[in-house]
């Protein structure tokens, strides 16, 4: 009997995906020893947005957080999503900040490091992969997957073998927007099969409605491990359910580790958690639907509220379909870039540029300039050579890897200028990652702990 093993997605990619990464570590800690017996390949908790999320409006220290869920879970691997050279960022570091940022990674709990680039740029992930390893923990090597005219399966699987030679443990098929149909799953699935011998791991979004059947079709073709939500935070632009595919693979004869019972408590403690984001709005019924727009438009979840905030802060919700359209044209002359973090912010920024300004590429951020002059790494076509001309503007492109050409010093120099207020690596770390946001987290840190001495002295 085939065995499928899951990967639960609350506490990241549909925390992520449905509520923008608000999810508090109060509001799930009374259910993380439940979650840690129910029989899971593993758990992903951190990376992706939640590091930034917990500084910026958590008032929470994301190490602080993973080190406080590896105690309530010490049975189920612990996985995090990193975004390559540009770790939890934005934006390139050096090889140096990525390999501090993976050893405290794995320091401080994780188990399991799914490593993409959102230009699948093999260039970005070898760091990440090589540290990885090195510290003992399942690198995981992730396409991020889209269609294009020049994303053929003979392309993927191309990748896959340079990922292979780096020393992955196993290949993710990321799907982030959700549009990877039924039928391009099974074959996907299989290509890789044949070419290599590494257990597949599927992540998919239902934002369209296809997951369900992504997934069971990916699992026909040989898929080993699946992505999938607690029922309360799944559908949407979130994962399908755990326990409906739990259900209807054991019917089909695979067999699954997990808990049927557990899986039903873990459920009823989140249904309250999420009528209480939406009573606060944070969960917009918008993103629990079905959106088959995104076959052509090719928006993933977290982007497509993105669209939406970023319209409404501008006054211009009635701009949204003229955005959303024009999108993929955008994509088009940037080189058919995937659509996940960063480049989705760049190009959905750029389009909503686009359509306020009435003119293409008359407003270019500083980002988009950065990704034409090839600081993001290599494009899976070449960009639009007019456009790239006109955004440029006499700029020059760098030539090799970018990371290359960054500075080796970057630690020491953000450790001194820290002085006292860093207290730990970590601490240089999150300042790195993101400098203004990192600095008010500490001096709020030291506030609170102020008041907290004043108040045991009073009191003695
Ligand atoms: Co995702």
């Amino acid at each position: 009997m085939k065995k499928v093993q899951f990967t639960e997605t609350v506490l990241r990619d549909a925390n992520q995906s449905l509520i923008a990464t608000r999810l508090p570590y109060s509001d799930f800690e009374p259910i993380l020893e439940t979650i840690d017996s129910a029989g899971f390949y593993s758990i992903e908790c951190w990376g992706g947005a939640t590091f930034d999320v917990c500084l910026r409006f958590l008032g929470e220290d994301p190490w602080e957080r993973l080190r406080k869920i590896r105690e309530k879970v010490p049975n189920t691997k612990l996985q995090m999503l990193l975004r390559g050279q540009n770790i939890l960022g934005y934006k390139h570091y050096p090889d140096d900040i990525v390999r501090r940022f993976v050893r405290c990674a794995v320091k401080n709990g994780i188990d399991i490091i799914r490593i993409f680039d959102a230009l699948n740029d093999t260039d970005n992930l070898k760091v990440a992969i090589d540290e990885t390893k090195k510290c003992g923990a399942v690198a995981s090597g992730a396409i991020s997957y889209t269609t294009s005219p020049v994303h053929t399966n003979a392309k993927y699987v191309e990748i896959v073998k340079e990922l292979k030679e780096m020393g992955v443990d196993t290949v993710c098929i990321k799907d982030m927007a959700g549009i990877m149909t039924p039928a391009a799953a099974y074959d996907l699935v299989s290509a890789i099969k044949d070419a290599v011998d590494l257990p597949i791991v599927i992540h998919t979004h239902c934002t369209t409605g296809l997951a369900y059947m992504t997934i069971l079709k990916s699992i026909e073709a040989g898929a080993d491990v699946i992505d999938t939500a607690i029922s309360p935070f799944s559908g949407g632009t979130s994962q399908p359910a755990t326990e409906t595919l739990n259900h209807a693979l054991r019917e089909l004869g695979y067999d699954t580790d997990l808990k049927e019972d557990k899986l039903y408590e873990i459920a009823d403690f989140f249904k309250p958690v999420r009528a209480k984001f939406l009573d606060s709005g944070k969960l917009n019924p918008i993103s629990m639907g079905t959106d088959t727009q995104c076959l052509n438009y090719q928006i993933p979840g977290g982007m497509l509220s993105n669209l939406l905030s970023q319209l409404k802060s501008l006054n211009s919700l009635d701009k949204f379909d003229e955005a959303l359209a024009e999108t993929p044209k955008v994509r088009k002359d940037m080189g058919y870039p995937p659509l996940v973090t960063p480049t989705s912010q760049l190009i959905g920024t750029q389009a909503v540029q686009n359509v306020l300004a009435g003119e293409r590429y008359k407003n270019v951020g500083a980002e988009l300039k950065a990704y034409c002059r090839g600081e993001y790494g290599r494009t899976p076509a070449p960009i639009d050579p007019m456009i790239r001309e006109k955004i440029l503007a006499g700029d020059k492109i760098v030539e090799g890897r970018y990371a290359d050409t960054l500075p080796t010093d970057t630690f020491e120099k953000a450790a001194e200028k820290l002085g006292d207020t860093a207290r730990c690596e970590e601490d240089v770390l999150s300042y790195i990652s993101f400098p203004p946001v990192a600095e008010k987290f500490f001096e709020e840190r030291k506030a609170k702990e102020e008041k907290i001495v004043k108040y045991t002295i009073t009191e003695a």
